[in-house]
Order: structure tokens, then C-alpha cells, then sequence
């Protein structure tokens, strides 16, 4: 892993020797110049960057955000009027240390990080994201799980005057969303909290300011506007499974021989491109991800 600061240390070297060319200036001035809220990022080399990345127009215009209607333009289209500023995070449950906490302020103590992944969605899509955002066991670290801890709950925000849908508008959806993650699984150093995508801040249309990223799971898992993170002894009851068990379980893990009831998952769309690709199992993660489900049955991890 390359940090800025390894890069600016070498940097500042390669410039007092009057030599340069190891590290490309032009790469490192582009990290440095990649700063969010004030803070450098971190840039982690090894994630998958053989993978080209989705047009940024795609990515912040194909959306998936009921709040605000059922279209994939809807989301763009209709969150005008949400300007999350003033962003508080309630973590609360079973833990020693429960929080409320302004966002800003708990993105002065993590570690943001540019991390390029692949979000495969359960519809048979798939986009390759540069989220910012940092490692979800670095807040679990934080409030410290009590023994009873085994899974962690997520709430987005419930407020009608900004979600149409949410409101006398009837979607047929029970909000606030809600996902949830096995203890373990959130201690992965993939899973991410991200509050930033191509080197900017979320946009409303892709869950700002801060939203779940679990790169081996479909994309209904990474829940968007994040009001309420709730460390539980049971396994919480997901929007989408309550919504219809049959379809949609808890885990959701990618997996190209569990088709959904509907469709086929042996392949995917990719955004912006022509064709189909082949789907990986754990979504191309499983060298990072596979232990968590040892010994599990796959046909029950949908
Ligand atoms: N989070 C909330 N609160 N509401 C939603 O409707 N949709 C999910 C997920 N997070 C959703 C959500 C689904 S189905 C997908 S595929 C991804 O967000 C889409 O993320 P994107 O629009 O940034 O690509």
C-alpha cells in the first residue's frame, strides 16, 4: 500500500536530489491534490485496478434510491432538496461506548481511503466505482461491541419532507430502510463506509453523505443516507427481505450458480458498455471474503 505521505516523503527526496521518475510527479500530484473535508487520502494499490472504471455521468445518474421513486433517473432527478449538511451518525446498541456524532467530526479520526471496486446488482448489472470512504471496523473498534454484539444494524434516514416516497406518496415499501451485516463480515477491512465517490463528496443520488460499500454482496446491501448504525444480538430484518423473503435474503452474496427466482446471475450488464460479462463468485472477492462462509450452504446466501 502507497500512502501520500510515502509519496511526498519520496517526493520531496527525488526533488532534492534533482531527480524524479521513480513515482510519476504527475501521479503523485494527483493524490495530493485528492483531499476530502481537508484530509489527505490514503491509496490502496491492490484492490482490483485492473478493473475500468464507469463514467462518473453514469454512475451518478443510473441510480437505485426508491426514497425517491422506483425509476434509475428518479434519484438524480428528484433529490434536489436534499443538501445533507449538518450530518448526525447515532451509534447505539450493544456496545461500551455509544455515540452521537457529527459526521464531520468523525471523519477527523478515521482513515479515508480511494478504494475502486466493482458493485455488482442484484438486477444483473454492474459498475466499477473509486469510492472514498474508510474501513467500518475502524468506528466498530471505536464504540466497542459488548459480547452480546453479532450484527450490526443500519438505518437510513426517515424523512418525508426530503423522500417523496416516504411520505403520503405510497411506494409499498416499509422505510427507513434498513440492512444489516453479520458482525464479522462488517469487521472485514473491505467493507467500507463511504462518503465519497471520484474524488468528490457523495452526491443525494448516491446516498450522501454516507452510505455502506460491501463489494462481495449485491448493491441492495449498500444502504445510502446512513442515520443509525445499531450493533444487535439477533440478525436484523433487511428492507428487501422483509419486503419478499423468497427473493432477497440477508446475506445476498454474489454468486453466479444462485439464480435469482426471476433471472439468471451467471452473468452481468456492465454500465457503459457493449455485452455481457461473466459473474464471479463473491463478486471477484472471494480470495479476500471466502472464510466467512465456510462451511455454509451457498444456496442459502442469496
Ligand atoms: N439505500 C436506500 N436507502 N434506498 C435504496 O433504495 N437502493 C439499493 C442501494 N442502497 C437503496 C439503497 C440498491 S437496490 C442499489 S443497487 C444501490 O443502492 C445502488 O447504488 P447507486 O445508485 O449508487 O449505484
Amino acid at each position: 500500500m502507497i500512502t501520500p505521505q510515502d509519496l511526498f516523503t519520496q517526493r520531496r527526496k527525488f526533488m532534492a536530489l534533482g531527480i524524479g521518475g521513480l513515482v510519476s510527479p504527475l501521479l503523485i500530484d494527483k493524490l495530493m491534490a485528492n483531499t476530502l473535508y481537508g484530509k489527505p487520502l490514503d491509496y490502496l494499490k491492490d484492490t482490483n485496478t485492473s478493473l475500468k472504471l464507469t463514467k462518473e455521468s453514469d454512475a451518478t445518474s443510473y441510480n437505485n434510491f426508491y426514497e425517491f421513486g422506483f425509476g434509475k433517473d428518479d434519484p438524480k432527478a428528484k433529490s434536489g432538496n436534499f443538501n445533507p449538511t449538518s450530518w448526525e451518525l447515532s451509534i447505539e446498541g450493544e456496545v461500551q461506548n455509544p455515540i452521537k456524532i457529527k459526521l464531520e467530526d468523525l471523519l477527523k479520526e478515521v482513515r479515508l481511503q480511494e478504494r475502486i471496486y466493482q458493485l455488482r446488482c442484484v438486477e444483473a448489472w454492474s459498475m466499477v466505482i473509486p469510492w472514498i470512504g474508510f474501513e467500518l471496523r475502524e468506528l466498530v473498534e471505536r464504540v466497542k461491541p459488548t459480547k452480546k454484539a453479532r450484527f450490526i444494524k443500519f438505518t437510513s434516514l426517515y424523512d418525508p419532507k426530503i423522500f417523496p416516497m416516504q411520505g403520503p406518496l405510497f411506494s409499498g415499501i416499509d422505510f427507513p430502510y434498513v440492512e444489516g451485516l453479520r458482525l464479522d463480515e462488517a469487521q472485514n477491512p473491505l467493507t467500507l463506509l463511504a462518503v465519497g465517490m471520484y474524488g468528490k463528496p457523495l452526491l443525494p443520488q448516491n446516498g450522501a453523505p454516507i452510505r455502506l460499500v460491501v463489494p462481495w454482496k449485491y448493491g441492495f446491501k449498500y444502504i445510502k443516507s446512513i442515520a443509525k448504525i445499531e450493533f444487535t444480538s439477533t440478525q436484523p430484518l433487511s428492507t428487501w427481505e422483509k419486503q419478499n423473503p423468497r427473493e432477497y435474503g440477508f446475506y445476498a452474496n454474489v454468486d453466479p450458480l444462485i439464480s435469482h427466482p426471476r433471472w439468471s446471475q451467471a452473468s452481468e450488464r456492465v454500465i457503459g458498455e457493449r455485452g455481457r460479462k461473466p459473474t464471479l463468485y463473491l463478486n471477484g472477492y472471494e480470495r479476500e471474503v471466502g472464510y466467512l462462509y465456510e462451511g455454509m450452504d451457498r444456496s442459502k446466501l442469496y
